[in-house]
């Protein structure tokens, strides 16, 4: 799994471990997969393109980079929502474009249920964001419609990876890194992953 990058960036460590304690209530689980989030995209984006750019300063001209790629982020709902604000800090020029997709309680399978991309690609590069990768099955889905969209190079972005799951990713789509902030190794047989931190989205939007 050489396109596999799990963060060892003590901030994202201390923070995860808040985040997957069951006494963080939503407004402090909010926040922190907001914070976390950002630290990823940080990460994700260490090799976007730039163009060099003259500024001038106060004090006469300096040499600068400018950003020469548009980012498209694309959260899978309803979990990946959460991630945006985090993303946007970075990159507050970045389009957002959604997609819907849900479990399958009984297959664990992704079923489509949004997603209104323009016909043809409007962005360079695109950031999934998922906060959760168990089967990896939403993951791969979401990837499948951004290839078949036309979009040149994705990332995907998530918090926790199980083991089993990010190995069916990094099948399924070679070319795509990974960014996470953990890869756990088991998944249980409701597709949850463990030790994990439970249902992100409940979680995230008080709903559990
Ligand atoms: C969770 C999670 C991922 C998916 C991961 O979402 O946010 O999207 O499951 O599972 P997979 O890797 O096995 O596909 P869920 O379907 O529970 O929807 P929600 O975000 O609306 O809660």
């Amino acid at each position: 799994m050489s396109h596999v990058f799990i963060s060892t960036h003590p901030l994202v460590m201390h923070k995860l471990a808040l985040l997957r304690d069951e006494r963080t209530d939503p407004k402090k689980f909010r926040e922190l997969v907001r914070e976390i989030s950002t630290l990823l995209v940080y990460e994700a984006t260490a090799d976007l393109r730039t163009n060099p750019v003259m500024v001038q300063t106060p004090m006469g001209q300096a040499e600068g980079r400018r950003l020469a790629e548009n980012i498209g982020l694309v959260p899978i709902l309803r979990a990946g929502l959460g991630m945006v604000e985090g993303a946007w800090q970075m990159i507050p020029g970045a389009e957002v474009w959604h997609i819907g997709l849900l479990r399958d309680e009984r297959t664990l399978l992704p079923i489509q249920y949004y997603s209104r991309l323009p016909v043809s690609p409007t962005v360079d590069v695109c950031l999934v964001l998922d906060p959760m990768l168990a089967t990896g099955g939403s993951a791969v889905a979401a990837v499948d419609i951004l290839k078949k969209w036309g979009t040149q190079r994705i990332k995907f972005v998530g918090l926790i990876g199980a083991r089993p799951g990010v190995e069916h990713f990094t099948a399924a789509h070679p070319d795509v890194p990974v960014y996470l902030a953990a890869m756990d190794e088991h998944l249980n047989e409701a597709g949850l992953i463990i030790p994990g931190l439970g249902d992100a989205g409940d979680r995230m939007f008080g709903t559990g």
